[in-house]
């Protein structure tokens, strides 16, 4: 096992720089997921961290190595792809033998470990069957096997899920998570999706592209707990694009004492935790964010302090066991949560609901971070 150590990593493709200023570790024996909308370059990493791409400034540790210039198969690393790229001619007992052949393994100890990993992986009826004869389930499985049964310090998985389809995808997710915890071998799982994110990192490091035009000193957003992240956005892009539906961002301004903020026409106190900051940023235009669930109706609610927002319904999401309400007030169309079973309202219906005072998030406008 080991850690990961990025200590200043970036990189550049001629002019272009996709990496920028990367500083963190993914502890030993860590599950870490890298989340980030398409080409923030969450695959570069994983190829950086792989050695399958040269980096261009910075030192990369795993354990207590450098390992900027060692070879890739010398890094013990097993990485999974989202195309499981298995050889077709090969049967399911060679594919995931195919690494240990390589390394010229004594054939009894082949035998037994792969015997092992397709036992874990629920394989074993399989191993003479060649990959065109597999579901999209088992050959992922089997791709998974290839990994697992070098036994390396660390594990890349890049995207391994988004072939499948939902129902298997949600399994697949249970048995990584899982197996991971069982062999507790340090894993970096990149994907877009945040609801993966979310169930499967023991931390998620959310990413955003870097491009030169913008004033970003690093790609990477926030690194944290799936609740701290959910809980406690550091800034608005973690606070957009963690969570469904998506948080509600709003304009708003603090009054003049720093103890009240203005939204929508209404006011409403400061909640305690950011009592301070807002004094810091009083009497200026702040973010506000409030997730849907924290927007509601109010026979439905037992919020201690609530601010009304009356608007028009615009659309009404029924998922069966709640229906999500998007409705404007003035020109912002917001969301919030209510329980089908009541009465629901009509498309074009006047609405009041309810905001929860102490659930809002507050940003600075300008820099779009977290008052604190
Ligand atoms: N060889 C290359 N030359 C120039 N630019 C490149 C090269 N490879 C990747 N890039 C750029 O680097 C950025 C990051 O790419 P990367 O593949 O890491 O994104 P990603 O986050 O994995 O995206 P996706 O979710 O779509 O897989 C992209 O803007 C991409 O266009
Ligand atoms: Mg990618």
């Amino acid at each position: 096992m080991a850690s990961i150590r990025f200590d200043k990593i970036g990189k550049s493709y001629g002019d272009t720089e996709v990496i920028k200023n990367l500083d963190f570790t993914v502890n030993d024996g860590e599950f870490m997921v890298f989340v980030g909308p398409s080409g923030c370059g969450k695959s570069t990493v994983l190829r950086m961290i792989a050695g399958l791409e040269t980096i261009t400034s910075g030192e990369l540790w795993i354990g207590d190595r450098v390992v900027n210039d060692v070879h890739p198969k010398d890094r013990d690393i097993a990485m999974v792809f989202q195309s499981y790229a298995l050889y077709p001619h090969m049967n399911v007992f060679d594919n995931i033998a195919f690494g240990l052949k390589i390394r010229k393994l004594p054939n009894a100890e082949i035998q037994q470990r792969v015997k092992g990993v397709a036992d874990m992986l629920g394989l074993d009826k399989f191993l003479d069957r060649k990959p065109k004869a597999l579901s999209g389930g088992q050959r992922q499985r089997v791709a998974l096997g290839r990994a697992i049964v070098r036994n390396p310090s660390v594990f890349l998985f890049d995207e391994p899920l988004s072939n499948l389809d939902a129902e298997l995808r949600v399994q697949m997710r249970a048995e990584i998570s899982n197996l991971q915890r069982r062999l507790n071998t340090t894993t970096v799982y990149v994907t877009h999706d945040q609801v993966e994110a979310m169930t499967m990192g023991q931390r998620i490091a959310v990413l955003r592209a870097c491009d030169s035009a913008s004033s970003l000193d690093t790609n990477l957003m926030q690194c944290g707990s799936p609740m701290d992240l959910y809980d406690r956005p550091d800034n608005v892009f973690v606070a957009r694009f963690i969570g469904t539906p998506h948080m509600n961002i709003l304009p708003a301004r603090l009054s003049d004492d720093g103890t009240e903020v203005e939204l929508l026409g209404g006011r409403m106190p400061v909640s305690a935790q950011f009592k301070e900051g807002a004094l810091a940023m009083r009497g200026r235009d702040v973010i506000l964010g409030i997730r849907p669930e924290h927007i509601g109706a109010a026979h439905e609610i037992d919020w201690a302090q609530t601010q009304t927002l009356q608007g028009q319904v615009e659309m009404v999401e029924l998922l069966g066991h709640e229906a999500i309400l998007h409705f404007k007030v003035g020109e912002h169309v917001l969301t919030g949560r209510l329980h089908s079973h009541g009465s629901l309202p009509a498309v074009g219906d006047t609405v009041s609901m309810q905001l929860k005072c102490d659930a809002i998030h507050l940003f600075d406008k300008v820099t779009e971070l977290r008052l604190r």
